[in-house]
């Protein structure tokens, strides 16, 4: 299977051809089970995005774009006036489904802003336009991971040497299972296939990242089969493996980007900071604009998802691994300090410290 037929087969979310439904990759049967779904009622797109059958900040977005469409394309109201406060409540419906990443806010507030610029057409017209901005929505997120790859690409060249893999660390899934191609932090990999570099020339170790283990099912699994040379560790392992020197370069995704540079990521990602400060080791954000919240000043207002305990004490396990009543903390992401972060990698360009100038040179956020 090439890598172009392997993206096809595991496209995270799309529009049914007669809009009947969304068909989304049911992330949480990975790796063992290929299979699609599919959600039409408000109840089973929360549901998806709540349960993380569809996941990761662009997939999300894309998720809920497509799903608002679906949704008002429903609404029996045929004069805007009746129409826009049926769409509002589904909007803040399916905008209650996850709180971190903001890509969620931006594609609903999006789709808000096409329903408001087009209010003197017909309510039938209204609801194409929305079918069209989902679509949009995801065509594009196809070429910022591209942008963003090229970005990190141009990082790995910089890092090639005769006869030596490159040791790339990640955290988490920001691959193909969530966006919409090539990932954000699987971008600089994927790019480098396309550009005809063989597999062995890169080296990326996966963090398994419980609770959920989307490193070790959904990311080791992409790489795995686009030919890349991976290894999988628990999330314990990241010192030693910085520490042997087999780590020259860390690319994660982000959630929620905040004006001075903080980021939101999959919990555990700050760990992951922190020691590769310690040991040396070039750390990057890789961040389509949409994930970067201008309103956000600083990691500390970024709101925290809190999960079930089940996850950490059951989920996996043939049977429960921790007394019952057990107190269980469970935050699905934490923050990275912005000094802790070489490099931002946007569509618009590479973002360093000062972020917040970064971000204003680049024109983000306006
Ligand atoms: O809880 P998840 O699986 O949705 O968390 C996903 C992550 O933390 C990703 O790294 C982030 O959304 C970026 S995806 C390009």
């Amino acid at each position: 299977m090439t890598v172009e037929e392997f993206f096809d087969k595991v496209i995270t979310v799309r529009m049914k051809e007669d809009r009947s439904a969304l068909d989304i990759i049911d992330q949480t049967l990975l790796p063992g089970t290929i299979k699609r779904i599919r959600i039409s009622t408000k109840e089973e797109i929360w549901e998806a995005i709540k349960k993380l059958k569809v996941r990761g900040a662009p997939a999300i977005g894309a998720a809920a774009a497509y799903g608002i469409a679906l949704l008002s394309s429903r609404i029996t109201a045929d004069r805007y006036e009746t129409f826009y406060p049926e769409f509002k409540e589904l909007k803040d419906y399916l905008a209650s489904s996850r709180p971190t990443a903001v890509n969620l806010f931006w594609a609903l507030n999006r789709m808000d802003r096409t329903v408001a610029a087009n209010q003197e057409k017909d309510v039938a017209e209204i609801k194409e336009l929305l079918f069209q901005e989902a679509d949009a929505i995801r065509e594009e997120d196809v070429q910022i991971s591209r942008v963003i790859g090229e970005i990190g690409f141009g990082l790995l060249e910089e890092l090639k040497q005769e006869g030596k893999e490159i040791g790339i660390m990640t955290h988490c899934n920001a691959g193909t299972l969530a966006t919409a191609k090539y990932g954000t932090a699987t971008a600089p990999m994927y790019i480098a296939l396309e550009k005809g570099w063989p597999g062995t020339a890169m080296h990326v170790y996966c963090d398994e990242t419980r609770p959920l283990l989307q490193g070790a099912r959904l990311t080791s699994f992409e790489l795995y089969n686009a030919g890349i040379t991976t290894t999988l560790q628990c999330d314990n392992m990241a010192s030693i493996l910085m520490q042997s020197g087999k780590i020259d370069i860390i690319f994660v995704g982000c959630d929620r980007v905040a004006m001075n540079g903080d980021s939101a990521n999959k919990i555990g990602t700050s760990g992951v900071a922190i020691l590769a400060k310690h040991y040396g080791i070039p750390f990057y954000v890789c961040a389509p604009t949409s994930t970067i919240d201008m309103d956000t000043p600083t990691g500390k207002e970024i709101p925290i998802e809190m999960r079930s305990p089940d996850e950490v004490t059951q989920m996996w396990y043939k049977e429960r691994m921790a007394p019952e009543g057990i107190h269980v903390y469970n935050p699905a992401f934490d923050v990275t300090d912005h000094s802790l972060i070489t490099g931002i990698i946007t569509e618009k360009g590479m973002c360093h410290a000062p972020f917040d100038k970064a971000f204003e040179i680049l024109g983000i956020g306006k």
